[in-house]
């Protein structure tokens, strides 16, 4: 019997087959967070499960500093060959990483930390958790955590193959963890709660429905 492959070499396999496989325009989550980072004074930005970059290179473009990771390989030498080409290597540190790894970065790096759709990845509750929790660590006193999230009113909520708690493997192989508010609530603990949106994203190749989640780290002067 053939083994079945993991998500990590998925992940590998649908980058090498193709080219933008999000298609090649920014997220829309992406767009949005450009304008609060910009009202926020943001400069530098942590970014999780990065895949090609079409959100990196966006947030780049347009001055922020990006460190941008993610466990497939693939992608990460995707990024680099893409930063040699269009001239922005100053501007873009991609490094391949498995994010249930700690961090490589000391306490209070990043002014944000910002993920599209990384969190709705094959991660068990306790991992989802302790990433937070990471990423808490390595923001900056007042940093904000802007992240999506797939949701239970999603068309794939409940469909193909179940793999866990609110998880299913769908007809492409990738298994997706679906989120509800309170689920969100419990996991952010430490965090203010800022807001939580919801979104529809039709990125190829199919319509999700997203939550839009902004965390606020606590600590700045005169604050709680
Ligand atoms: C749904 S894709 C989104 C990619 C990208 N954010 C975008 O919107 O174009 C999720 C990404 O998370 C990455 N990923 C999943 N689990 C990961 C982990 N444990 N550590 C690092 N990256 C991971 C996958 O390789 C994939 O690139």
């Amino acid at each position: 019997m053939q083994e079945e492959i993991n998500q990590q070499e998925r992940w590998d396999s649908a980058y090498a087959s193709v080219e933008e496989f999000f298609g090649r325009e920014p997220s829309e989550l992406a767009i949005v967070a450009l304008s609060w980072m910009r009202e926020n004074q943001v400069q530098s930005i942590l970014e999780l499960g990065c895949g090609q970059g079409r959100d990196t290179w966006y947030f780049a473009e347009n001055g922020i500093m990006v460190t941008a990771l993610d466990y497939s390989r693939e992608s990460i030498d995707q990024m680099k060959r893409t930063a040699k080409r269009e001239c922005q290597e100053g501007w873009v540190t991609a490094l391949t990483h498995d994010a249930r790894e700690p961090l490589p970065f000391p306490d209070e790096t990043f002014d944000a930390v910002y993920s599209h759709m990384f969190f709705t990845m094959e991660l068990t509750e306790e991992e989802v958790r302790r990433i937070l929790a990471d990423c808490r660590r390595v923001l900056r006193p007042g940093g904000f955590h802007v992240f999506s999230v797939r949701n239970d009113h999603d068309p794939h909520y409940g469909q193909f193959e179940p793999k866990g708690e609110d998880t299913w493997k769908n007809p492409l192989g990738f298994v997706v963890r679906f989120f509800s508010e309170d689920k969100i609530k419990q996991l952010s603990e430490g965090y203010i709660f800022q807001w939580i949106r919801e979104f529809k994203d039709g990125a190829p190749p199919f319509d999700r429905m997203l939550y839009e989640v902004m965390l606020q780290k606590p600590g700045l002067p005169g604050h709680p």
